[in-house]
């Protein structure tokens, strides 16, 4: 058996399920770029079914993200897949989608536990082996690598899975993934499904990756993706940050450091480049405006943080008393001054380059622009620094209002005051006052009377992002639109809109949190102009 590990990223379409992890496609094109940098194998693209701007995207992924220009060694082009139900249009779709990729992949799946069955699809087990059986061979018609997941799988029976993943084989699948669609099991009964399903499928052999898929619903994701790992799996299914359903999916730092820190144990090896799971980290919290808390393993602000004396003693005497991994392996740099007010634009586009960003001339002019305005406000520039301005610059959704300029007044004495300036979709300047309870709720009052989408604000977070006064402030904020409520799904009636997140930093906080705001609005109104919201609202949480 290889001692590779495949790295099958779901941020794009399990993480995209999470409330407001909503992307643009720009963004998720983005995400898909920095993905195969990190070195993923298999990049899920998306849905193409669930609606028009998803086969978009993930034939756009396809064609730029998985279709390189000539000359790169192919070992180094993600596969990238689609996914499909059971049938033959969310097929038909998942393969226009991903046929223009190099490497492409269409990944469908149904049902196999005794409750979705019952419940969700009405159907009998004779009836699933024979869809599976008919619909991974329609699939194989149209593509040569086909995935099958049998959903539920860690509630299913596993005799029956046997017989469905043999059928699955039969018919054409080259990868079986075993999805805990509800995070339901623990890290030896997972072992044991897997451990079950290679030795007594019938055809299993060397050609077949076994694939594990894990939620995250009872905090053991990671613990049963690893016990999956150790039975035989050799591929994980795992999301940037951990986001997903519910309580997500497993995360990917996760997985991949524990696997490297732990190599006398585990004896794997992945393709991921670690140094750059805090960047990519940071990159996905940004465009989807979900917050990492302080102490998500790997990635957290605090994961490296000591702060106990004793721990701090330890530290100065040598770094393994009380750490197992060093920041620096996950991208965390500890270089501090990197650049201030002298430095050129050279220094700048090396700093930038090191760090991974490779941007043209003209981004590199914005960007330096930011940087030398950034310089006169703050003595020291960090690397923390210039991920939040190249964040704010470039990492944000096509401006359909702009923030033009803006004055604040606000303390003990009188009403919070906020004049706000936007550039809106038409090229017109509108300028407004408002009056509110602090600075930010008369900002947010001025740049709703001049956008006029109703929504409402569900999560505000500010943090500084490095030490000291003149620090740049980072907000991130979450909305919900009031217009976009529909009903999704007949049968359980739930009534469900999309959730956009926006990002901005500033050393102004109150101008961070204007721009963090706009972003979100943007988002909304790009998704309710453009259509996405009700189709996607159809579809979306059908899957977990
Ligand atoms: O959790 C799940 O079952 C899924 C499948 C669609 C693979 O996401
Ligand atoms: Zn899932």
């Amino acid at each position: 058996m290889t001692n590779y590990v495949k790295i099958f990223d779901t941020t794009l379409r399990d993480g995209e399920q999470s409330p407001g992890a909503t992307m643009t496609s720009a963004e998720k094109l983005e995400v898909a770029h920095n993905l195969a940098r990190l070195g993923v194998d298999v990049i899920e693209a998306g849905f193409p079914a669930a609606s028009p701007d998803d086969l978009e995207a993930v034939r756009r992924i396809a064609l730029e993200v998985g279709n390189p220009p000539e000359g790169q060694p192919e070992a180094k082009v993600p596969t990238i897949a689609g996914l499909a139900r059971a049938n033959k249009t969310d097929i038909d779709k998942a393969w226009e989608a991903v046929q223009g990729a190099r490497n492409p992949r269409i990944h469908t799946f149904l049902a196999t536990s005794a409750i979705h069955m019952k419940h969700k699809l009405k159907m009998d087990p004779e009836e699933v082996v024979q869809r599976v059986s008919e619909m991974v061979a329609y699939a194989k018609t149209l593509c040569a690598d086909v995935e099958f997941s049998p959903e539920d799988a860690g509630r299913s029976d596993p005799e029956f899975l046997y017989v469905v993943l043999g059928e699955a084989i039969k018919s054409g699948a080259t990868t079986l993934n075993i999805p805990d669609t509800v995070g339901y099991t623990t890290p030896d009964e997972f072992y044991k499904l897997i451990d079950g399903i290679i030795r007594n499928t019938p055809g299993m052999h060397d050609g077949i990756t076994v694939s594990v898929h894990c939620h995250d619903d009872l905090g053991l994701a990671t613990a049963n993706t690893l016990a999956g790992i150790q039975a035989g799996a050799r591929q994980a299914e795992v999301t940037i940050n951990g986001i997903g359903e519910r309580a997500g999916n497993t995360s990917l730092e996760e997985v991949v450091m524990a696997l490297k820190t732990r190599h006398p144990v585990f004896g794997l090896e992945t393709g991921i480049e670690t140094q750059q799971l805090s960047r990519i980290s940071k990159l996905v919290s940004n465009y989807t405006g979900i917050v990492v808390q302080p102490n998500k393993a790997i990635v957290g602000s605090n994961a490296f943080a000591h702060e106990a004396g004793i721990h701090q003693d330890g530290m100065l005497k040598h770094q393994t008393t009380y750490e197992i991994m060093r920041p620096e392996d996950v991208g965390v740099s500890q270089t501090n001054l990197v650049l201030g007010k002298h430095s050129g634009r050279h220094a700048l586009r090396n700093r930038l380059a090191e760090m991974g960003h490779s941007l043209d001339e003209v981004e590199l002019d914005k960007a330096f622009a930011r940087f030398k305005e950034l310089a006169d406000r703050k003595k020291v520039i960090t690397d923390l620094d210039l991920e939040a301005l190249i964040a704010d610059e470039f990492y944000r959704p096509r401006d359909v209002y702009l923030l033009n300029g803006m004055q604040v007044s606000c303390g003990t004495m009188g009403m919070p005051t906020a004049t706000v300036r936007l550039r809106g979709p038409d090229g017109v300047v509108h300028t407004v006052a408002a009056i509110g309870t602090g600075p930010v709720d008369a900002t947010y009052k001025a740049i709703d009377s001049i956008v006029n989408v109703p929504c409402t604000l569900l999560e505000f977070n500010i943090h500084a992002i490095t030490e000291g006064i003149d620090a740049l402030g980072e907000v991130t904020v979450r909305i919900q639109s009031e217009n976009g409520k529909s009903t999704m799904d007949a049968q359980s009636e739930v009534s469900y809109s999309r959730v956009y997140g926006g990002h901005g930093a500033d050393t102004d906080i109150i101008v961070a949190s204007a721009k963090a705001y706009i972003n979100a609005l943007n988002k909304l109104i790009i998704a309710q102009t453009e259509g996405t919201e009700k189709v996607k609202n159809d579809f979306g949480v059908m899957l977990g």
